[in-house]
């Protein structure tokens, strides 16, 4: 299919450097902090690790071996990790065939939609709920966005789906939050604020979301809320090309191997396909081709091919009367622009400054059972539009599978078929360069402020990887997170 723009000027890829400037702009609020270095405790002289008895087998014994020769970890796809943005960066040697999609893509992707008939006919339609007006407001090129401030006051960056455990969404609201309008005719749906809390067994902050409805008559009653923080977008195309195959042979919905871990795929459901759900916390999308036109519909208020609706629901009745941007306010060629530029994101390489190391660290990540979700290692399928992504070996870490991660981190809301407390494994590539900076936030409603919190909030099916983590010596953990923060 053809993924030509139609609008006068394509951004040749000598424009980038401007384009980055831009996005320098957009992210003046982010703390940054300089790539490349490790902060992390590394000793040279610490002896092999002994383990805590009985770690598990791996679903994928195999590939979680460390390996000595540490392949590019986006394969053609890896670029250096050594610059102040290194996400939302185009992989290198793309011929300029597909730059013409991936360009423009960029560019709708960076720039602040307006509302309809504002003389921005590319660029208009947002609305008229919405949650951000740019897919740069929540997703960073240095990692994740600053989202909780001291005072209870959050950013725009992170976003709450609303429903229950049958998967209901709620009849007003619909399923997900939108705080902003495009004017004052169409009231915003409410406002959410932040209590923290501190759970004293995990030492860990919980937190907890306060919702202050526009309209008072439209409590939300039973409906649970589940924060939702934005997810630096890597290496999306590598992942889009993990062959159906891999991820169904990895499930192991029963527990077959007594591992204690029963991955199983989210199959979605799309008109008379059933599909692997890949993308999203809860691995919801299928394709990005899906999952941005969801992006579109449900966090911006545009309108797709995919989705021709605006996002009122039945019971928002003036929503359904502004005006629209086009029908749809996303052409298929502007869609299939930004899933060109998603496809083509390139992975930040890993850095390693002592291999023996960073080698012990990857044999601890495997020991006490991390790989057993976030598998180090995957080998891509083929494409025909991104030759240079086929038959790629990767280490994205992870399965793509949900598991149940327990009570602690249920949110309460079951998406398509993803139970309340099942979650995929998101990929581990570019952790380390996010917890950079110390706003950073970690799980889906960004709970953890470190990667050891996010470790020790894991139960269900990680209970036991969990508490073998926790058994580790302080020697032994240190490895281990300095190892995460290099993949
Ligand atoms: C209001 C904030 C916000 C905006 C605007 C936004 N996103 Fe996202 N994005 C998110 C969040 C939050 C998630 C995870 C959603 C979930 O699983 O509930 C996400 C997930 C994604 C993912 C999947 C990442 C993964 O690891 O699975 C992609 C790709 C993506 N967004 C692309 C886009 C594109 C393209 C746009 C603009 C058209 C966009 N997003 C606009 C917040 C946002
Ligand atoms: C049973 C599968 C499973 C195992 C085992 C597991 N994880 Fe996870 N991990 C997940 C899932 C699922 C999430 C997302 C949970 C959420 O956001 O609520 C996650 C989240 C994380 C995060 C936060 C990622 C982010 O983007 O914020 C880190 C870091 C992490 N895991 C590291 C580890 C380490 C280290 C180990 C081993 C001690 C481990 N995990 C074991 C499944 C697993």
């Amino acid at each position: 299919m053809s993924c030509r723009l139609h609008r006068p000027t394509i951004l040749p890829i000598s424009a980038l450097p401007t384009m980055r400037n831009a996005l320098l702009c957009l992210a003046t609020t982010l703390i940054l902090s300089a790539c490349g270095g490790s902060d992390d405790n590394e000793d040279n002289t610490v002896s092999s690790p002994s383990l805590p008895s009985n770690p598990p087998s791996s679903n994928t014994p195999d590939e979680t071996e460390a390996d000595t020769d540490w392949l590019p970890a986006g394969g053609s796809a890896t670029i250096t990790a050594d610059i102040s943005q290194p996400f939302l960066q185009i992989m290198p040697n793309l011929p300029s065939s597909a730059l013409g999609g991936v360009s423009p893509g960029r560019e709708l992707f960076i720039t602040e939609w307006t509302p309809a008939n504002q003389g921005r006919v590319l660029f208009d339609g947002v609305g008229p709920l919405f949650n951000a007006n740019a897919c740069t407001q929540c997703h960073s090129a240095e990692g994740r966005k600053p989202i909780y401030a001291n005072d209870g006051e959050l950013s725009d960056a992170i976003l709450f789906r609303l429903g229950d455990k049958q998967g209901l969404a709620h009849a007003y609201y619909g399923e997900q939050m939108q705080h902003q309008s495009i004017d004052a005719s169409i009231a915003t749906e409410g406002k959410m604020r932040y209590i923290a809390t501190v759970e004293d067994d995990k030492n860990s902050k919980s937190i907890r979301f306060n919702f202050t409805p526009t309209d008072p008559n439209q409590p939300l009653g039973d409906t649970a809320i589940s924060g939702r923080i934005s997810p630096q977008l890597v290496g999306m195309g590598l992942l889009n090309l993990i062959p159906d195959a891999s991820i169904i042979a990895a499930a192991d919905a029963n527990d077959d191997n007594k591992d204690g871990i029963s991955g199983r795929v989210h199959w979605v459901n799309e008109g008379v396909h059933e599909r692997i759900g890949r993308f999203g916390w809860k691995a919801i999308n299928s394709s990005l081709h899906t999952q941005n036109a969801n992006a579109m519909s449900q966090d911006m208020g545009l309108t797709t091919s995919i989705f021709m609706d605006p996002n009122c629901t039945a019971n928002q009745p003036i929503c359904w009367t502004a005006a629209n941007g086009g029908t749809p306010e996303v052409s298929d060629s502007s869609l299939d622009a930004v899933t060109d530029f998603m496809t083509a994101l390139a992975v930040p390489e890993r850095r390693v400054s002592n291999l023996s190391t960073f080698n012990q660290g990857a044999n601890l990540f495997t020991q006490v059972g991390c790989a057993g979700c976030h598998t180090p290692k995957q080998k891509t399928g083929d494409s025909d539009r991104f030759p240079l992504l086929s038959q790629q070996t990767i280490y994205p870490y992870t399965d793509l599978l949900l598991h149940d991660m327990g009570a602690g981190l249920d949110d309460g809301v079951k998406e398509k078929n993803a139970e309340s407390f099942e979650w995929r494994t998101p990929p581990l590539w570019g952790i380390g360069i996010v917890a950079q900076d110390s706003d950073a936030r970690f799980l889906h409603d960004g709970r953890a402020s470190s990667l050891t919190e996010a470790i020790l909030w894991h139960g269900g099916e990680a209970e036991g990887a969990k508490t073998r983590f926790e058994q580790l010596s302080v020697e032994q953990k240190n490895i281990l997170l300095s190892f995460l923060n290099g993949i």
